[in-house]
């Protein structure tokens, strides 16, 4: 990731890190467009040199703007997406809706209604009750819905236990176990406006090891075979979810793409012929592994403090509203002073944030000693960063900048003060200068 030019900047995607930093502003988010495009064409290239047809859809939840879609869309990806916000903004960019996977274990009446009114390709039902409030907006709407079914395979994978998906406590799916998922088969056969097309499992995310997507191989397609013999259940499609680790630190060593499809591939079609199944679409739904490695977040030191025989504090002009990772999941980042990234790092520091609690960023990471005015470029933010902002403490959200070839366009501008108050509303009785001491009484 570490592109440094002539004058010991930065780049990003050909830029000069520097000039960004002066041109939008920090913090500001980077994506390298050329990054993206190249997992997007591994994904698609490793699968399918493996498998007869497949789709990948990008799981937009890791990042989405409408940007992004165009993005995925040129690269010829399908979409995953979670929530109405996420759904607008691909049908918005003209995502096409056929290619358009809509997730959720709680689905509003407006989400229900804008999936089956725009056409997505797939609902992945998450519930019984979902099943038949599908089927009846369906009905109301004069559509049949084509849909997969969340599965939970009962699947303990190691990685943060907030990630995790596929294991028997889980909010997500149907359960295998217990005989849920077989009522759910069942019940979606029955009902008039929905088409079972196929099965889906997400087992989590950041997994670096391999070994949950062999078991998850493995159940679904016993799963279906089971289907298939109790119910004469025909899967067109498995969905085996997102989840692919990436590199946060260089002690990470996640498995390449070329290694899932080479876990995956072989194994599905050896359990699906030795079941006498036929071949199922194949379709898989990369979030992190697509964008994170291809973001990141460039900071303005300013306070740089050391508190004698312990450590050195240095403060950024973010944090906690533009990366909740390390508080929710004691994520592990590394960074480097982007004006001087050609300097070998020499002092220990901890990276702290600027909000008004303790908002670690990095806990204790090498780089070249830091100044106040300093830039710090923080790596592997591109997923799950922009996507999880907040505004917390009033802080307006970063801009989000594309870059390639040397080139940077905006994906998503910088917010504004203006924003942050433009839905604010003034109750009239606070107007008043003087408030009666019983004002709220006032109000009945
Ligand atoms: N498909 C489904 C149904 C999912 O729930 C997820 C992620 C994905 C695909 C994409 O997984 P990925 O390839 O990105 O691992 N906010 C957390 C991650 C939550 C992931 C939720 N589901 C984080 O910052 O680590």
């Amino acid at each position: 990731m570490l592109v440094v030019n002539e004058r010991g900047h930065l780049t990003v995607g050909g830029c000069d890190v520097v000039q960004l930093a002066h041109k939008h502003g920090t913090p500001l988010y980077l994506y390298d467009e050329q990054r993206i495009r190249t997992r997007c064409r591994e994904y698609v290239g490793e699968f399918s040199a493996r498998y007869p047809s497949v789709e990948i859809a990008y799981a937009g939840k890791a990042a989405l703007t409408t940007g992004l879609c165009r993005l995925m869309y040129q690269e010829g990806m399908g979409l995953d997406v979670a929530s109405a916000g996420e759904l607008y903004t691909a049908l918005q960019a003209r995502f096409p809706a056929e290619r358009i996977k809509m997730h959720g274990n709680y689905k509003s009446n407006l989400e229900y209604r804008m999936a089956i009114e725009g056409g997505v390709g797939r609902v992945v039902v998450d519930s019984l009750l979902e099943l038949r409030q599908l089927d009846s907006w369906a009905d109301k709407l004069g559509r049949v819905a084509d849909i997969l079914l969340r599965v939970r395979p009962g699947i303990d994978t190691h990685t943060h236990q907030l990630i995790q998906t596929g294991q028997v406590d889980s909010k997500f799916g149907v359960g295998i176990y217990g005989g849920e998922a077989r009522r759910a088969v069942e019940l979606a056969g029955e009902l008039g406006s929905l088409r079972l097309r196929g099965l889906h499992c997400h087992i989590g995310s950041q997994l670096i090891e391999i070994e949950g997507f062999e078991r998850a191989v493995d159940q679904m397609v016993s799963f279906i075979a089971q289907m298939r013999d109790e119910l004469g259940f025909e899967c067109e499609d498995l969905d085996l979810g997102g989840g692919l680790g990436i590199r946060y630190t260089q002690h990470d060593e996640p498995p390449t793409v070329a290694q899932l499809a080479e876990t995956i591939c072989p194994r599905l079609r050896e359990r699906l012929g030795a079941a006498g199944l036929p071949e199922p679409r194949l379709i898989l739904e990369p979030g992190r592994s697509i964008v994170g490695d291809a973001g990141v977040t460039l900071y303005t030191i300013g306070v740089v403090k050391e508190i004698p025989d312990l450590r050195t504090y240095v403060s950024v002009d973010g944090g906690l509203s533009d990366n909740p990772r390390p508080a929710l999941y004691e994520a592990v980042y590394e960074a480097v002073i982007a004006n001087r990234a050609a300097e070998t790092p020499a002092q220990w520091v901890r990276v702290a944030g600027k909000h008004c609690e303790t908002d670690t960023l990095i806990d204790d990471t090498e780089i070249a000693p830091p100044q106040p005015g300093d830039l710090l470029a923080v790596f592997s933010t591109g997923a799950y960063n922009y996507a999880m902002a907040s505004n917390y403490n009033r802080f307006t959200r970063p801009a989000v900048v594309l870059c390639c070839d040397g080139h940077d366009e905006l994906l998503v501008e910088r917010e504004t003060l203006a924003d942050l108050i433009a839905r604010d509303r003034i109750p009239a009785h606070l107007l008043v200068e003087e408030p009666a001491a019983d004002v709220c009484a006032g109000q009945g």
